[in-house]
Parts: C-alpha cells; structure tokens; sequence
C-alpha cells in the first residue's frame, strides 16, 4: 500500500500501511543505528549476477536490519530505560540496568551505481544523476572540489559495488558478524568464482570522551577537533521528536522534524512496500594541528580586539565555537559566547543575527543549516532551506584522542541519507558551505569542510569581532563585509582531505530477495 512521503512525525505502531513500508526499508535512515563501534566492507563482486543476486536474498533474509526492526528495539530499550529511571534505589537501578536490551548486530547493505551494473540490475536502479555518475567521475570531482582519484587511498581508487555496514556495541560481537559476513562472500558461482571479495574496510569508532579528551562511557560523541558532534538531526519519528521537546530544549524555536521525503524514496526496484536512500559516503581525513592553528590565529585576534596581550583559554573557546557554530560542550554562539549549557540544545535560529554577529555567517553549522537565514537574506522560504537536509550517520575513524601523533591519520568516516545526492549533500556541500558569498559577499568558505577553487588561497573569512558589543560587524550597503582589523586577514581552512569516496542507495529488503 502506497504511503504519503510528506507526513511526518511517524509512529508506525498506528498505521498497518506504515509498519509494511518499514519493514521494507533499511534502519540508519530515518534514526542513527546508534551503535559505538562499526566495520565498513566495500565489497566488489567477481561472481556471475545468479550467485550474487543469492547473496544479496541471504543478506536481507539473515544480517540486514530494517527500519521497523530498528524501530521497535529502540521502543523496547526506550521502556526499558524509563523503568530504570523511574527506580529510585540505587543498588535496585544497577541491577535493572544490566537488564536493558542490548542494540545487538546491526546491518545495512547499500549498492552504488557500478555494483547494480556489475549484477545486471541497471534496469532497477534508481536514477539520481550523481549517483549514476559516481563519486569518480571527473564532473563529480571537479564539481566538489575533491582530489583527483589517484591522490585516494588505494582501496578506494577501483571500483566499489556494495557498502556493507555492520555495527555493535560489543567489539567481539561485531567482528563475529564481520566474519560470517565475509566468510559468505568466499562462497562460489556454478563457475567455481567466489561471489565477492571485500576490497577495501574501514573501522569505525564512536568517540566518548570528556571535555579534556579522556574516555568516558557516559560522555556525548566527538569529533577530533573536540566537538559534541550529532547533536542536530532531522527528526522522522513521533517518539524522537517528543525526546527532543524533552532534552535539546524543545522544538518552537527550531523546529527539527521532516517528512519522510526528506530521506526516502519509493525504491524503482523493491515490491510496493519498498522504499529505500541514497548514502553519500567520504573518508574525510581532519587535520588536526591545522584546525588548532586557525583556532590559535582567531583567538589571538580576538584577544587584540579586546585589548589583551594574549589570547586566554575563553578567547581559544570563543575562537572554535566562531568556526563551528557550536562550543566544543555543543552550546551554539548563536545564543551565548561562553559554553556551558546543560542540556545539548537545538531549539535555535540566526533569526535575531541576521549579520553574523554572534555566529559567523561562514560557521559550518550555519553554513550546512540556515535555519531560515535564506527567507531573511535571501527570500528564499524556510521550507526551501529545510529541505536541503541531510540525515547524517558518520562515524570516526583513527585513534581515539583529542590530540592525535602528527603520523596518525584521523577524521571522519561520513554518511550522509537523503532522497537526492544533487539537491541535498552536494547543495549544501558546494552551494552553501563551498560557495565564499553565501549568504551574503564576502562571508568566506565553510572553514572546517570547504577547499578552495584549485590554484587559488581561500580568501579570509568574515569573522565578527569578540561579541561583547554587538554592533561591530558592519555589512555595506553593496553587502562588502566590514570587520575588525585584527579579524579581517585571517583565513582558516582548508581542514579536511577527501580519502576516498562513492555514492550508494540502500535498496528496499524486497529489492534484496528479489534481485
Ligand atoms: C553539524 C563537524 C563534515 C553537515 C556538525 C557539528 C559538528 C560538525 C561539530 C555540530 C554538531 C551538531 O549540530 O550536530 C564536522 C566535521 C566534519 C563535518 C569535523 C568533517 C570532518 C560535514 C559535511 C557536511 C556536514 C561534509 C555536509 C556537506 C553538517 C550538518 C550539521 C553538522 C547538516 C547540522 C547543522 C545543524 O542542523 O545545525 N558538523 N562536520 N558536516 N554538519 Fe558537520
């Protein structure tokens, strides 16, 4: 049965026509599987389409997660861990603790365009332009900015035809699935050919660690600039929804749900219940020392500003959260220029900062997330900025620390599902965080995830001076920027290399048993 794409607030316990197209759509779209450590398997098959196509079945049949699946453990753990709360003994509490369902294996297995081709499934696959071209091609290259292919990472230069994603809190858990998995491909054709060969993996890890950077099982996850990552989400379901009304400050000042369009569509290939999502995956590896540096440049300007001779740790704070949007604890400056809130909040607009006063119009998160600055700025409706979202589901990789070895690689594994890879992360990626003069000329590059035109210096940012007066950044009736002299020279970026990277679409299990 046919669902609307456009409602949103789901729960799918009410609805038979929704519970049917869950559990013909894989998890990690509508909600993050949520689990801390994960293997990425770039498969690529060698065996002929019949053997393969019995792969895929045994994947959808034994190992792959669906959305209604995901759905109902998260509902159980949620039960679960209300009961928990509810107890007052603590002794009681630990006890029931050990009780709560454990999120167990999850999987997901995502095609890119090559893989569909390599099977004979082109006739079904979906048709998004890049998506088709693939992260290779050079207008996609050229188009982001990326490295040419032979500047990757060997694993990724050749072609990759399934992403397989497993993940698990359990690290033993995790690596026995792996091998089943792996163990599965080794399997032949009538020919004798094994039906895949894994050509390349990544590890992923979810890094819990305190403001200082020591593990702690408790704490948010980070990213290796030092930054509570994960905080802002589009929002599919009614349980998720009333979780952020109760701890991200609530949902009237920004409001983070979607419809489900946002991120799906029918899948050309599944039965009439399926429904499935394009993934944009890219190895971004983040330079660490770079980031500290820009940081240290902006503080020390900041500190100019305000008369002192060097930079303090608050001016090393007020510096990050400029080029972030976010303090390191997730606070945006937006609403205040020291860290500090309690809870991770996201009930927030620029609304009353239309020139970048408190948050930099080149922020990443102002950049990635206008929030509405387009109908101020641009005229552009609310609606039109919020439907270039993305659902992000990345996740870590390299040592888990705060202040990585210069020899360490480190960075971001990243994921982003949506129901267009042109309107939605290559928008945002090239047309707003890559684009110098939105929302306004001269604001600068999206410091942490921009690069410049090649063969040219990125051009200084726009950054507002230390903000304990307003009214210091001047935008000119032609739109030119005019900012304090200590701040208008510093350029920061770029932070992030391009590793690797292909465009996948996570088919419908329907799709999978059939293909
Ligand atoms: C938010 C870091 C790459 C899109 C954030 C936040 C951090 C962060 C710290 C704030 C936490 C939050 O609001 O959830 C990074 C780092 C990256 C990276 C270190 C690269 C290594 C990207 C890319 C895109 C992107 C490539 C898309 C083109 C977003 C979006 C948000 C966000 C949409 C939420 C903004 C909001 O709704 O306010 N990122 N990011 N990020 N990032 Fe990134």
């Amino acid at each position: 049965m046919p669902i609307n794409l456009m409602q949103t607030s789901i729960a799918p316990q009410a609805s038979a026509s929704l519970t049917a197209a869950l559990a013909d759509t894989q998890g990690n779209i509508l909600k993050s599987h949520g689990r801390d450590h994960s293997e990425h398997l770039f498969v690529r098959f060698t065996g002929d389409p019949a053997a393969c196509g019995g792969w895929l079945a045994m994947m959808a049949d034994t190992h792959v997660t669906t959305a209604l699946e995901q759905f109902e453990a998260s509902l159980a753990r949620a039960e679960a861990a209300a009961v928990v709360e509810g107890i007052l003994d603590p002794r009681a509490k630990a006890r029931a603790i050990t009780i709560l369902p454990d999120g167990g294996a999850f999987v997901n297995l995502a095609l890119s365009a090559a893989g569909y081709r390599a099977l004979g499934l082109a006739d079904r696959m979906p048709d998004d332009p890049s998506f088709l071209l693939g992260s290779k091609d050079a207008s996609i290259l050229a188009k982001l900015r990326d490295p040419a292919v032979e500047e990757w990472e060997a694993g990724y230069q050749g072609e990759l035809h399934a992403l397989v994603l497993v993940a698990d809190d359990d690290a033993e858990n995790l690596a026995a699935t792996v091998a089943a998995i792996e163990a599965s491909l080794a399997g032949t054709d009538s020919a004798g050919t094994p039906i895949g060969e894994v050509a390349h993996r990544e590890t992923g890890v979810a890094m819990r660690l305190d403001d200082d950077g020591r593990p702690l099982a408790s704490a948010p996850v980070r990213e290796h600039f030092g930054f509570v990552d994960g905080i802002s989400q589009p929002l599919f379901f009614a349980s998720d929804i009333a979780e952020a009304r109760r701890r991200n400050g609530g949902i009237d000042g920004y409001d983070s749900s979607a419809p489900l369009a946002l991120v799906l569509i029918k899948d050309p290939g599944g039965g009439p219940d399926g429904h499935g999502s394009y993934f944009a995956y890219r190895k971004l590896r983040q330079d660490v020392a770079a980031f500290k540096d820009g940081r240290r440049r902006v503080a020390e300007a900041i500190a100019l500003e305000a008369g002192r001779e060097e930079a303090t740790p608050a001016d090393e704070e007020l510096a990050g959260a400029y080029m972030v949007g976010r303090f390191r604890d997730g606070t945006p400056v937006v609403v205040q220029d020291v860290p500090g809130w309690t809870t991770l909040p996201n009930n927030f607009t620029y609304d009353g900062d239309a020139d970048g006063v408190r948050c930099p119009l080149h922020a990443h998160i102002r950049k990635v997330n206008p929030r509405g600055d387009t109908r101020a700025q641009l005229g552009i409706p609310l609606g039109g900025s919020q439907a270039r979202r993305i659902a992000r589901r990345g996740v870590s990789f390299g040592p888990q620390t705060l202040d990585p070895a210069p020899e360490d690689e480190v960075g971001l594994l990243f994921l982003s599902a949506q129901a267009s890879i042109v309107d939605q992360f290559e928008f945002t990626q090239v047309s707003w965080s890559g684009f110098p003069d939105f929302l306004r000329p001269g604001v600068g590059l999206d410091p942490l995830i921009s690069q410049p035109p090649p063969g040219t210096e990125p051009a200084p940012q726009a950054w507002p001076r230390d903000y304990g007066s307003h009214d210091q950044i001047v935008f000119e009736d032609e739109g030119n920027v005019v900012i304090s002299p200590y701040l208008q020279d510093i350029s920061v970026g770029p932070l992030v290399t391009v590793r690797g990277a292909e465009y996948f679409f996570a088919p419908s299990p329907s799709f999978l048993r059939s293909a």
